[in-house]
């Protein structure tokens, strides 16, 4: 079965790649360590969740160019094949996680029903290798849960409407676990609307 049929038949695929790629973006990311808040991100928390998750999008050309560069130079550019066969970077982020955190709640990132299955996914992979007291990913399909646990040159691959959660994380200290996050969409001027809006309530 090809990625893409396994992301249209299961909603969510996994993808293999050089981790070498990653280069430029661990570089990026101890840059902005450096920063504090560092210059072309901006940062959020969402409300309601605990403060140790914290999102970091590209919010400038250059951020923005060094993750789109990761995935075109990559394997990971067959997603944007795999997603409606004619899909986009639209936003990109670190998500990083440091101290404890609950369980999430179950969610699909694009569940606005003016979003079709096929039309946006998210991809997940993990910037560095981290320890055992962070959690992974939970996911749904049906009525089955499993769970999806990441390795540093695998990426997870899942549509707007594939249910999952981020799992606890009992830890103390400064250590972090950080996650590359691409978000990407068709083109398709259907949904252009419905997608933007919601990555805009997520970047801005
Ligand atoms: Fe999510």
């Amino acid at each position: 079965m090809s990625h893409a049929e396994r992301f249209e038949d299961h909603l969510f695929t996994e993808l293999q790649f050089d981790e070498r790629r990653l280069g430029s973006l661990r570089r990026l990311y101890r840059q902005m360590d450096r920063e504090c808040l560092g210059a072309g991100f901006s940062f959020h928390e969402a409300p309601g969740l605990h403060a140790n998750m914290t999102w970091h999008y590209a919010s400038s050309p250059r951020t923005l160019e060094a993750f789109r560069q990761c995935l075109t130079r990559s394997r990971l550019g067959e997603s944007l094949t795999i997603v409606h066969g004619d899909s986009q970077l639209l936003a990109a982020c670190f998500v990083v996680v440091q101290g404890d955190t609950p369980t999430l709640d179950f969610h699909m990132d694009y569940g606005e029903p003016e979003i079709p299955p096929g039309v946006t996914g998210t991809m997940l992979t993990p910037l560095l290798a981290f320890d055992e007291s962070f959690g992974h990913l939970d996911c749904r399909e049906g009525l089955e849960e499993f769970e999806y646990r990441y390795h540093v040159g695998d990426a997870i691959l899942f549509d707007g409407k594939f249910e999952h959660r981020s799992q606890a994380s009992h830890s103390a200290g400064p250590a972090t676990r950080i996650l590359v996050s691409w978000s990407i969409a068709t083109d398709d001027i259907r949904y252009r609307f419905a997608i933007g809006r919601i990555i805009d309530s997520q970047t801005k």
